[in-house]
Formats: C-alpha cells, structure tokens, sequence
C-alpha cells in the first residue's frame, strides 16, 4: 500500500518506519530540507532504540522515501497521515497551525480520493476542522472530489517507540464511514494479529481518547507523588505502600512510581490542553488542575530537601547532577525535571556538574556555555569534587554504582535520590546521608 506521512518527527518517524518494515511504500514528508536531506543518509534526528537500523534497512531497499516536495506528499499515498507537532500557544491550548496547513496542502493537490489521518495529538472537534479546511479548498479549486477524516490517536512511549508501533495493545481509529473503516482495519492488520486490538468508535472519541489515556497515567503518577509526600511527614514508606496498593489489579503496578515529577513532550501538554478545551465547553476539570498543580509542585521537592539539608544556602556548592532525559532511552529534555532542578539550583547560586548517558548534546544545546554549568565526561567525573549527588533519572548505570568512589570523592557523602533507585538500609550502612521520594531520610 502506499502511505504519505506529514511530519518526520518522532511519531511521523516511527510510523514511517514500521509500515515499510511490513511492506508498504511509505514517502514521508517534512518541511524541514537539512532533517530530509538527513534522513536520506541514514541520521536519525532523534535517539530511540531501534528506529536508525529500521530506517536504514527500508532505505536501502527503496520502501521508505524522503521528501521536501509536499504536492508529491499528496500525490503518492491513497492513505495521508498527518503527524506534526502541536505545541502549546501561549494559554496551553494546542496549536494546530501546522495540522491545518497539511490539510490546506492536501485540498490543494488532491487529485483522487485521500483518506486523511490524524495522529497528531489534537483537541476533540480537530477532525472536523481538517474537514471544513479541504472543503474550503477544494472548493475554491471549484472541484468535487471524495475524501475521508479519520482520528488515529497514537500511544508510542519514548525510548520503548519501534516495539509500541509494532505490538499495540490497542490501534484506535476514530472513524465515521464503514468503508473506510475496513481500510484501516487492512492497513493495520500486519500489528493486529495474535487478538482484537483495532477499538473503532466515533471521531471525537477517538480523539478524546487519547487525552484520557495520558491525563489518566499522569493522574496516576501525580496521585502517587501526593501520597508519598503524605508519607514522608506521617512516617510512613511510599515504596511499601506502592507494593500494597499495586497488587490490587484495578489498581496494578505501572505508572505509580513517585518521583520529581512527569515530564516530556506529552503528559504536562496534554493534561493542560484538555484542561483548555474542557474550560472551553464550560466544564471545571478540577481533577487535571490539581494533576498539574501538583507535578508542578513536585519538581520543587528535591530542590527544597537540598536547600534544607545546607541549611538554607547553598551559594557556591556543586551538586553532581545524574540524569539530564525526562526519562531512561531518550535524549529528550523536553519539560524534564531535570531543568526545573537546575534551574532552581542556579537560582540560589549553585553549580552543577551534569552527567546523562545520551542527553548532553541536547542539554548542551538548550543551556550551552555557562560558568555554572559543567558537563561530565561520565558518572564518576561529576562526582569529582561535589558537594552531593542529584540522581533525576533512573537510568540503569545509575542504579549500581560505585558507592565506595562515590564517598570517597564528594565533599559530604550525601545522595538526592530523585527516583527512589537506591535502598534506604542499605545507604546508611554505606554512610550516606540519603533523600529520597515518601521513604524517611
Ligand atoms: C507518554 C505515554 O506513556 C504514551 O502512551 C503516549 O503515546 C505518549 O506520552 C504521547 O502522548 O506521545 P512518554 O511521554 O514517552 O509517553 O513517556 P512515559 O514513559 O509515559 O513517561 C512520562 C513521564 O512520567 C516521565 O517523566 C516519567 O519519568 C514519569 N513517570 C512515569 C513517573 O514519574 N512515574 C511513573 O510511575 C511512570
């Protein structure tokens, strides 16, 4: 089948992929000429394990295209997807400038039938929007010309992207015609194999949807970080109460780890935008506040257990900052902790020296020279000379390290554990001072 793809960031990227991987002609189109001209060597723009030898290997056999020209976007694939990105405007709802510009595009070169899918992340009524924007077009064109709009919502995780893509535990298409519904049905049949995992349904429940999905795990992921903040005063352990409660399968054990906070390109915008669209219908969604409020509020944690811990100044120390990613398998820096950290450290006169196995380009890009910045060749290089240790993501080669250089080569032997990696008994036997998230000190 021959599929066009609008959009070859990370959702347009990994989708290209995996539908060559299973035999289709796939072009993907980006307005961006040096990410094409990129692409077509074989660079990923982005780190995500899996993805460079897939792009390679459809390259090479001629099933995966790149291309700047978008009237050979529309012209080569009966299915149109559109995934570009939707950032926020300014009052956090989304923008959908660039959906709406695919779309434009699309009712301007169509010269047959063109089903259109959206898996941007978009606001409930965007499908109908698309719509209205290729009517309009084409009528100016003074053409009649068939078309469908179809919502595709995607649920890929950073880091964990190709395996998403290629076993979903569900494909949701937001559909309004039976026909086309069948032709998703078959475009999606190679990842819908072993059980039922295509949930067809209406539109704007398709699109509603996804903000469900991510404001419900960042409720989750909120709801924990409330509680372990309860348990640090009444005296009790998160980590045990996680376990309790975790067990219980409507409950389960995923997306209840307390922390510094969610982060990335997705949970902080999504759970706003639909905080906007619901104030948009004359709905009060206390519940999406209060999940923002509070991740907002807990990213501030660790800072206050360090400012606290010094005494209330820490003008002049160095903190060895471990984990820069909002998250393990990404060098995405988008709305991580990790800044608000920093920043909050730098605020109050600190020094850092950050160490993340994948992410320093990126932070190196964002923050670049600065006298109270130093980026460490390694774990053991940021330690050097610090006066505690900051860990913020959980990356594996964090998790057992050598505790023994670790004393020996900060000033205080004294660990920020963001992300509850490392084992309270086992610290103080060690002779750290040790912070963690809802575990007593
Ligand atoms: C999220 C969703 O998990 C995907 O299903 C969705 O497709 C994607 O957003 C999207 O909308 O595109 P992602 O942003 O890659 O995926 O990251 P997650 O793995 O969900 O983690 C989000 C944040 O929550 C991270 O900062 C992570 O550290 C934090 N987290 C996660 C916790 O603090 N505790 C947990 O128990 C789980």
């Amino acid at each position: 089948m021959k599929i066009t793809i609008f959009g070859s960031g990370y959702v347009g990227l990994v989708t290209g992929a995996c539908f060559a991987e299973v035999g289709n002609d796939v072009l993907c189109v980006d307005i961006d000429h040096q990410k094409i001209q990129r692409l077509e060597q074989g660079e990923i723009p982005i780190y995500e394990p899996g993805l460079e030898a897939l792009v390679v290997e459809n390259t090479s056999k001629g099933r995966l295209k790149f291309t700047t020209d978008i009237k050979k976007g529309v012209d080569f694939g009966l299915y149109q997807f559109i995934a570009v990105g939707t950032p926020p405007d300014e009052d956090g709802s989304a923008d959908l400038r660039h959906v709406l510009s695919v779309a434009e595009s699309i009712g301007t070169y169509m010269e047959e039938y063109r089903i259109i899918i959206n898996k941007s992340t978009v606001p409930v009524g965007t499908a109908d929007l698309v719509k209205e924007k290729v009517t309009s077009v084409l009528k100016e064109r003074n053409v009649i010309m068939d078309f469908d709009v179809v919502s595709n919502p995607e649920f890929l995780k950073e880091g964990d992207a190709v395996n998403d893509f290629m076993k979903p535990e569900r494909i949701v298409i937001g559909v309004d015609n039976p026909r086309t519904k069948e032709l998703l049905r078959f475009l999606y049949s190679p990842f819908n194999r072993s059980h039922e995992r295509f949930i067809a349904m209406d539109i704007r429940s398709a699109e509603l949807t996804k903000y469900a999905a991510n404001s419900m795990l960042a409720t989750k992921i909120s709801f924990m970080n409330e509680i372990a903040n309860i348990a640090e005063r009444v005296g009790a352990d998160i980590e045990s109460v996680r376990k309790g409660i975790g067990s219980d399968s409507r409950i389960g054990f995923s997306f209840i780890y307390p922390g510094v906070g969610y982060g990335g390109s997705c949970f902080p915008k999504d759970v706003q935008a639909l905080e906007r669209t619901s104030r948009k219908f004359g709905y009060d969604a206390r519940i999406l506040q209060a999940v923002e409020a509070v991740n907002n509020d807990q990213k501030g944690t660790i800072v206050k257990k360090i400012i606290d811990h010094f005494n209330g100044d820490i003008k002049g120390k160095v903190f060895a900052v471990w984990g820069l990613a909002f998250k393990p398998n990404t060098d995405d820096m988008r709305e991580a902790p990790s800044r608000t950290v920093i920043e909050a450290l730098w605020k109050e006169g600190a020094t850092v020296k950050a160490y993340d196995p994948v992410a320093m380009e990126e932070a190196a890009r964002i923050y670049g020279e600065r006298d109270d910045l130093k980026y460490a060749a390694n774990p053991e290089e940021a330690i050097i000379g610090a006066d505690a240790l900051v860990v913020l993501t959980e990356w594996l080669v964090f998790r057992s390290p050598d505790f023994e250089m670790i004393k020996r080569e900060l000033r205080q032997p004294v660990v920020f554990d963001g992300r509850n990696i490392y084992s309270p008994e086992y610290m103080e036997q060690a002779g750290f001072v040790y912070y963690s998230v809802g575990r007593r000190p």
